[in-house]
């Protein structure tokens, strides 16, 4: 509670005494019966003073109020409220004010939730992001930022970008977009922690809304997944075109040496057309290993999933490869747990068994030994075929389901192999959702491990 006599009170209070004074002074003139007068004067001070209190109460004291509210407003405080009950103009100014204080506290919540949802999307999006003014100075780093250049965003706020910003690609975007005031893309690499990233950057120029300049935005993307990418596609076509080259340059050969008169010599005909023919197999085989691969890889490829009984299967893959095997005096065992069948594409899984056996004979020196199995293993199967073949170095495991990689290329060619054959066997492994891991030891052996789901419809 405020004291009720407040300074401007005091004032009317003292007016009050005056003019009971003057009264006083005024009746004296009149009568000498000072009872009376004294009587008078006091009835009069009562009366004034009820008015006063009641003027002052009913119109000083909502104007204050009003005034006090107003400054509490203007300092930003906008939960204040008039209490006071005043009727007429007075309390139809209280209650406008009121509705005003309302509203701006309104405005003022609606104004946090949108910064804080700006604040969110700011730091959360997956890009850096940098703004600059005109004169630019720095206003803003989101937290991706951050986490690209370091840093805190105290380093950053309030400084003129080049001061902070070492990187040369950043001040040429930032001066280009300044100076012909539209989108600048750049590219460059940039050390995070121990990684290399490729980071692309795309200088957007801000306007107010005469169309003038105000600032810049800068964004910046991790694109290094991109430029894999086209490293590898790149790669790729270099080794598709070195694979189709080394056959074609020796068909050509040998045909030419043909026509300019070795075909009249029986035994260089023999001889020659021989290595045509090995040459154009190799070659069918390399596009049909690329073409598989490609069908593999496409976006609309399907699997034609049946139930595929291993037994049956197993007995299809054998006659082929024991000609194989037999050539090269190899022994090939089977062993398939009856009964398994799974719910997978069976001429995809084919491929996977057949390439694998193929390898395990091709790297076994002659009188070796190559083994199948086939079992159950809860929910899924295991497949596993094991040599004891020349095995491969540990360096070179992880790198032998990629395309083209060979750990002795020469050999690899001379059992006519393409270098894709395990990447397909990776490939349709991933499609079926299973997996495939390989153990090796030099010169003792290999055994790769083909993990399958069943996915059996009657248990789904
Ligand atoms: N059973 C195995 N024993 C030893 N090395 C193997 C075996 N299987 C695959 N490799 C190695 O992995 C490489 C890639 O195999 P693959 O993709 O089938 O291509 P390739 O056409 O050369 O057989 C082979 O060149 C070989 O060096
Ligand atoms: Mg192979």
């Amino acid at each position: 509670m405020k004291p009720l006599f407040t300074k401007p009170l005091l004032a009317y209070h003292a007016i009050l005494l005056l003019l009971v004074a003057v009264t006083g002074i005024a009746l004296s003139q009149l009568t000498t019966e000072y009872i009376i007068l004294v009587s008078i004067l006091i009835v009069e001070y009562f009366i004034l003073l009820v008015i006063m209190l009641h003027v002052y109460d009913r119109y000083m004291k909502p104007v204050k109020k009003a005034s006090q509210t107003v400054d509490e407003l203007v300092k930003g405080n906008y939960r204040t409220r008039i209490h006071h009950s005043a009727g007429g103009s007075i309390g139809e100014l209280n209650n406008k004010l009121n509705v005003l204080a309302r509203n701006l506290s309104e405005f003022k919540i609606q104004e946090q939730v949108q910064e804080e949802q700006l604040t969110t999307v700011i730091d959360n999006t997956q890009s850096g992001l940098v703004l600059i003014d005109e004169k630019g100075y720095i206003h803003l780093v989101n937290r991706k930022f951050l986490a690209m250049f370091g840093g805190e965003s105290n380093d950053y706020h309030g400084y003129i970008y080049y001061d902070v910003l070492a990187n040369e690609t950043i001040h040429e975007t930032v001066q280009q977009t300044f100076l012909y005031e539209k989108n600048i893309i750049h590219s460059f690499k940039q050390f995070i922690g121990v990684n290399k990233k490729y980071i692309e950057i795309i200088g957007a120029p801000i306007f107010n809304e005469r169309g003038m300049l105000k600032g810049a935005v800068l964004l910046l993307y991790d694109i290094t997944h991109l430029k894999r990418l086209e490293l590898m596609r790149k790669d790729f076509v270099a080794n598709v075109s070195h694979e189709l080259k080394t056959p074609i340059t020796s068909i050509k050969g040998f045909a030419e040496t043909l026509l300019n008169g070795a075909k009249n010599d029986q035994e260089s005909l023999d001889r020659f057309l021989t290595i045509i023919n090995d040459e154009s197999t190799r070659l069918q085989g390399l596009i049909e290993d690329l073409l598989t691969l490609s069908k593999l890889e496409k976006d609309e490829f399907k699997l034609i999933r049946t139930v595929v009984d291993m037994n049956l299967l197993i007995g299809e893959i054998l006659p082929v490869i024991d000609q194989r095997a037999n050539q090269r005096e190899i022994t090939v065992t089977a062993d398939v747990q009856d009964g398994i069948t799974l719910h997978a594409d069976g001429e995809r899984i084919k491929q996977v068994i057949i390439n694998l056996l193929t390898n395990a004979i091709s790297y076994t020196p002659e009188n070796g030994e190559v083994n199948l199995t086939v079992n159950n293993e809860g929910e899924m199967i295991h497949i596993q075929v094991s040599d004891n073949g020349i095995g491969i170095p540990e360096k070179a495991i992880p790198r032998i389901f990629e395309r083209f990689y060979r750990v002795d290329k020469a050999r690899s060619r001379n059992t006519g192999g393409t270098g894709l054959g395990l990447a397909i066997v990776k490939h349709i492994v991933e499609v079926h959702d299973g997996k495939i891991s390989v153990e090796s030891e030099p010169d003792q052996g290999s055994t790769f491990h083909v993990y399958l789901p069943k996915n059996d419809p009657a248990s789904s």
